[in-house]
């Protein structure tokens, strides 16, 4: 969604994702309280339905309803896999990529005396700021950084960034949405401005036909409503092998420490599992700084 004027979408659906989830998926592993909050009314009606296991009669409701059971199947062990890495290697300074409606810095109890900073493109970072104006805790230092078109490094240095202390980065839910250029720019600003002991946390969509046809079936169910798909706007513009994704953090000075697929992540913690492939198909890969 690069150069756009207005609030990402992908954003919401996430959140949504995460507001059906809240405490009847993997409770005790996974809780978003921020992500009811972070939804405007019009979009909190879909997640109320799959938290009440409501299945709607007409047409576009259904749609949504599926799209919100969908996203919360993928963003309850995507949510997990990076928590519990960011708790593993505590860092005096984290940036989120990308934050969209990322509630992290007012949920994680882990992060109080950690400066946190939220990248994300200036639009859909104004539209987050509206919206979490009511939330309880610290907000963020927000940054707005277009990834195609902005300079991460100075921005984040004028927002107070220190690049001589060690920083958790998670980039996540992202990548795909940027160009091989873009993720591979990206990397590079991050890594200038990584002290020793910096870890990145990244998610990122390997290549697979499945995913693709996935998609293209959202598409038009969405399409089926009459209304604009989100993944118009916002397409998917590139995917990462593993070995492709290690081989480009290696080269900025990160070294591989973990690296699971969602499909693994969900079966460890038997959540609902309606799309398996799609989720094998998402990755989580931390990287270390040497
Ligand atoms: C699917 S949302 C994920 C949001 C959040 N990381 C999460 O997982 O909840 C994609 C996010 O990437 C951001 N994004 C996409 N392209 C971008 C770009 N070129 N520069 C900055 N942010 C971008 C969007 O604004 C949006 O917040």
């Amino acid at each position: 969604m690069s150069h756009t004027l207005r609030a990402s979408r992908t954003a919401v659906l996430v959140c949504q994702g995460r507001a059906a989830a809240d405490g009847l998926i993997a409770p005790g592993r996974f809780a978003d309280p921020t992500a009811m909050p972070l939804l405007r009314p019009t979009e909190r009606a879909a997640v109320q339905w799959v938290r009440d296991g409501a299945v709607p009669r007409q047409w576009q409701q259904r749609v949504d309803y599926e799209t919100v059971r969908a996203n919360a199947e993928l963003i309850v062990p995507r949510t997990v896999a990076i928590d519990d890495a960011i708790r593993a290697h505590p860092s005096p300074q984290l940036v989120i990529l990308g934050a969209g409606l990322d509630g992290r810095a007012w949920r994680m109890p882990e992060l109080a005396g950690v400066t946190v900073f939220e990248v994300d493109q200036p639009a859909t970072q104004q539209d987050k700021r509206d919206r979490a104006e009511g939330l309880p805790g610290t907000p963020p230092t927000f940054v707005p950084v277009d990834f195609g078109r902005d300079r991460l490094a100075e921005a984040l240095a004028a927002s107070g960034h220190r690049a001589d202390r060690a920083t958790t980065w998670v980039w996540e839910g992202v990548v795909p949405y940027l160009t091989t250029a873009e993720v591979a720019a990206t990397a590079t600003a991050l890594a200038a401005c990584s002290a020793p002991d910096s870890r990145l946390i990244v998610n990122f969509q390997a290549p697979g036909t499945s995913t693709t046809l996935g998609r293209v079936l959202a598409r038009l169910l969405m399409a089926s409503t009459g209304r604009s798909s989100v993944w118009a706007k916002e397409p998917w513009r590139s995917t990462w092998t593993p070995t492709a994704m290690a081989a480009l953090l290696h080269q900025h000075g990160y070294a591989v420490t973990r690296d699971e697929n969602l499909f693994d992540t969900a079966r460890a913690l038997a959540t609902p599992m309606r799309h398996p492939r799609s989720l094998g198909h998402s990755r989580v890969m931390v990287a270390d700084r040497v």
